[in-house]
Parts: C-alpha cells; sequence; structure tokens
C-alpha cells in the first residue's frame, strides 16, 4: 500500500512539484557540489518528482556519467532528451535495486513518505559503491516545528495560531497514512545506523513570500478535504492560509528542510 499523500494526477501537480524545486534546488545543488561531484559519477535520483535535480546531476556528470532517476510515477519526470539520464517507474521500497552500483544518491522528501521508511535508507546506503556518498533530505514541520514555522509569520499573533493549525493539520495527515512529517530530524541517526562514515546534516529554511511560494500552498490545497476532516484545522483556516499565501506582503516558512549525508567506507566493499 502506498503512504504517499499527493496524488500525482491532480492537475496542479507539475506546478507544486516544480514549485518545491524552486525553494530547495539551489541548497541541494551547493550540498551536491560540497560532496564532490563530477563528470564521471553514476548517480541515482529517487523519488525524482518534476526532474529539476536529476537534469542538473546529468549535466554535471557528462557524457561519461550517468544518471538513473527514479519515481513511483513519471509523468512529471522528464530528461529533456538527455542521453545520460535513464528515467524509471520503480518504486524505491520494493522494486529491485543494484548494490554498490552508484558513486551518489540523492532523495528529497520521499522517504519521510514510506512506512518502512528506515529499511530504505539502509536500502540506498548498500547500492553505494565503496567511498559513494547518500544525500537524504527530508522535512520537518510537525510537533513543536510547527510552532516554531508559525513564529515566522508576519501576521498578528491569531492568525499564526492558523498558520500552526494547517501544519499541524498536514503532519496529522501525514500521520494517519504512516508517513513522518519530521523524519529531517531523525536523518542523522537512521545515516548511521546505515552504517554510514561522516554522517553530518544542516537545516535549509529561506523565509518565502506569498504568491512566490507554491508548493505549500498547493499542498495545503491539494489536501485541504483531509486537513479539515483530521480537526486540527478548520475550512476558514484553510481558506484564509491560501488567501494569505497568495499575497505578496505575506512573509511566511514552508517546512523545515533537513539535508543528512553520509558515505559508505571507501576500504570497506
Ligand atoms: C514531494 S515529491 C519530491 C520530488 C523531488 N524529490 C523533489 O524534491 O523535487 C515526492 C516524490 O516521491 C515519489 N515517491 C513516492 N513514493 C515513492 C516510492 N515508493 N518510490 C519512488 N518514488 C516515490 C512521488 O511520486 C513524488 O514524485
Amino acid at each position: 500500500m502506498s503512504t504517499y499523500a499527493f496524488d500525482q494526477a491532480w492537475q496542479q501537480e507539475q506546478g507544486r512539484l516544480t514549485a518545491l524545486e524552486v525553494v530547495y534546488d539551489g541548497a541541494s545543488r551547493r550540498l551536491l557540489d560540497g560532496l564532490g561531484l563530477t563528470t564521471g559519477w553514476r548517480c541515482l535520483e529517487v523519488g525524482g518528482g518534476a526532474g529539476g535535480i536529476a537534469r542538473w546531476l546529468a549535466d554535471r556528470v557528462g557524457e561519461r556519467g550517468h544518471v538513473l532517476a527514479t519515481d513511483i510515477d513519471i509523468r512529471h519526470l522528464d530528461g529533456h532528451g538527455r542521453t545520460n539520464l535513464e528515467v524509471r517507474t520503480h518504486d524505491i521500497v520494493s522494486d529491485p535495486l543494484d548494490e554498490a552500483a552508484f558513486d551518489l544518491i540523492h532523495a528529497r522528501a520521499v522517504v519521510e513518505h514510506l512506512a518502512d521508511r528506515d529499511l530504505v535508507v539502509k536500502r540506498l546506503a548498500a547500492a553505494l559503491r565503496p567511498g559513494g556518498w547518500l544525500l537524504i533530505e527530508e522535512t520537518d514541520f510537525g510537533g513543536v516545528t510547527a510552532g516554531l514555522l508559525a513564529a515566522y509569520a508576519n501576521v498578528p499573533e491569531a492568525q499564526r495560531g492558523a498558520v500552526e493549525r494547517i501544519y499541524l493539520a498536514v503532519a496529522d495527515v501525514f500521520c494517519a497514512i504512516g508517513a513522518d512529517p519530521s523524519y529531517g530530524r531523525r536523518l542523522v541517526d537512521v545515516l548511521t545506523d546505515a552504517g554510514l562514515a561522516g554522517v553530518a546534516a544542516e537545516l535549509h529554511a529561506p523565509v518565502v513570500s506569498g504568491g512566490n511560494e507554491q508548493w505549500t500552498r498547493g499542498s495545503v490545497e491539494q489536501l485541504a478535504g483531509r486537513i479539515v476532516a483530521s480537526g486540527e484545522a478548520s475550512a476558514e483556516d484553510v481558506d484564509w492560509f491560501l488567501a494569505a499565501t497568495a499575497e505578496a506582503g505575506f512573509h511566511y516558512l514552508p517546512p523545515l528542510m533537513v539535508s543528512g549525508w553520509g558515505r559508505r567506507d571507501p576500504d570497506k566493499p
């Protein structure tokens, strides 16, 4: 059973996935470059979404390198003609995955959705070549983090409560289907338990303005019915949030993105 909360067939899904790239690709690219990404590397992009990172990786590794970009649903994932980019329909939980095959594996906002997420991280670690790097980036917006995110909204205290309720409600929707809205907090432990070396992590938290950021807004719009059904937020909260996030004067924090990385020991084949 899939634990992915979002519907790839939703008519604005391509835009929602692209908006996620607009907010987080810059930080992801810096981290990927920092791991030594270079021409000739073999890379795996897991749950590639709209394909922004997959295409960028393909351009970085060049014709001598190769990028395999996977997703359970590849309708929004297009290589735009790159010959070193293979797009494959693939479930990272259950479909076969070569071991010791990749110099670099990247997954962003994917593993948190999977019920067997810690096992998937171990699977990804086993798919690394000796010396290869795994970069996993996962959100945190549940529990106390919902209050922290709301504190950054430049609105009166009463409306900050609506922001917190919205994040708590989306977290509730995730938890109800077996996903983890604060998986980012666990990344250091999970990467360490997967046997990786040099494990470290950092947060990316850009303050955005309404109208310019469509990922949080699109997620709330798509999940609106389930948000209200959770009982954590009202239909009025949803309407207010959708209106506020369309206004350029509204500043807020989307979910924190926690980036964690680690390396397969080069001396242990
Ligand atoms: C929130 S999107 C993130 C997309 C992309 N990684 C990004 O950050 O721009 C999550 C993606 O994971 C994919 N996904 C969900 N469950 C998956 C699974 N079991 N195996 C592979 N991909 C999965 C979804 O189809 C979706 O494209």
